[in-house]
């Protein structure tokens, strides 16, 4: 059993939660993530790491209440216990293997789409910690749903918002914010890390490519058991099958097939919706003292 130290609220429907999982603290590397089931009766829901903290012994999830599981785990508070909590899983992000010296050469921009802000957090802060500064952009539908402004302020060089209405920041999606500062503001960058949803990911991906900039995306959206068991997150990078799961969750974001792993993110939508449905249902009746 893993008990939740604090509850955070983000923004409507997004929350953090510090899981106290001293093992798991103490191995996280940026780019991974962990399994986590609820209950008894909880699925496998695979979630990328936040925030580590090996002394306090504890790891940060930040979850959007969407689905059935994460509508389950919203309820749960400061002083609860999930199931079960394993990790780290995944590949860490491939330059914590690279020289430090090569790394301080390039420049690279984080490219963070809505809930795709918490893994950028540890990845920014790895950076920061190896004395390299780098860029980071965050974008999402409004002022009121931009997730750890100040967090990922504290750790980057400079930080750009992207509001999609217009809010806050640049008025326009990522991309957009993205092309006005390499064209219009003549900014260089060597790598782009761009982590968020599938779509964005794809587009952002597109525009890199025709500007040269070489990108990696994390496929973490795609996952369903995160055990390389189940198939799902089966992608085809360059002419070779992966497992988000396994082989990654990083990527070369111009080799993807993004339009077979949107396709294949959409086959469960059904049974989605209808589990969601059931959940629903369940909890009307449980308010309305119905059993
Ligand atoms: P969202 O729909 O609000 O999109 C966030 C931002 O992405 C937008 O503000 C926009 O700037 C950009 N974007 C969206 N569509 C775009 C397009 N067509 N072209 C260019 N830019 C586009 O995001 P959300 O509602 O917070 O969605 C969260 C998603 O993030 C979920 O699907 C979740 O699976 C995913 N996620 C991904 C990871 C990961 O590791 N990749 C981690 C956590 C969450
Ligand atoms: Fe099931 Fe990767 S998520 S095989």
């Amino acid at each position: 059993m893993f008990k939740i130290v604090e509850k955070k609220n983000l923004a409507p429907n997004i929350f953090s939660m510090d899981i106290l999982a001293p093992r798991v603290a103490e191995s996280a590397m940026p780019g991974q993530f962990v399994i986590v089931i609820a209950d008894e009766e909880g699925e496998r829901v695979p979630l990328t790491i936040c925030d580590y903290d090996k002394e306090k012994g504890t790891v940060t999830i930040v979850v959007q209440s969407m689905g059935c599981s994460t509508k389950k785990m919203a309820k749960f508070n400061e002083g609860d216990y999930f199931k079960d909590f394993v990790g780290p899983l995944g590949q860490p992000s491939e330059y914590v293997n690279e020289d430090i010296d090569k790394l301080r050469n390039e420049k690279y921009l984080f490219v963070a789409g809505g809930v795709g802000a918490a893994p950028v957090f540890p990845q920014v802060r790895w950076f920061h910690e190896n004395g390299i500064d780098v860029d980071v952009i965050v974008g999402a539908k409004n002022k009121e749903m931009i997730i750890l402004e100040d967090k990922i302020k504290g750790v980057s060089g400079n930080l750009y918002i992207a509001t999609d209405d217009g809010s806050y920041g640049f008025n326009g999606m990522v991309t957009g914010l993205i092309e006005e500062l390499v064209k219009k503001e003549g900014k260089h960058y060597d790598k782009v890390v761009a982590i968020g949803p599938m779509i964005m990911m794809k587009f952002v991906s597109k525009l890199t490519e025709e500007l040269g900039i070489d990108t990696i995306v994390s496929l973490n959206p795609i996952m369903v058991d995160g055990t390389g068991m189940c198939g799902a997150c089966r992608v085809t990078v360059g002419d070779e099958t992966k497992f988000a799961c396994v082989d990654g969750p990083e990527f070369d974001g111009h080799l993807v097939d993004f339009d077979e792993a949107l396709k294949r993110q959409a086959q469960y939508k059904n049974e989605e919706c209808k589990k969601n449905e059931d959940y629903e249902c369940k909890c009307k009746q449980r308010k309305g003292g119905v059993n």
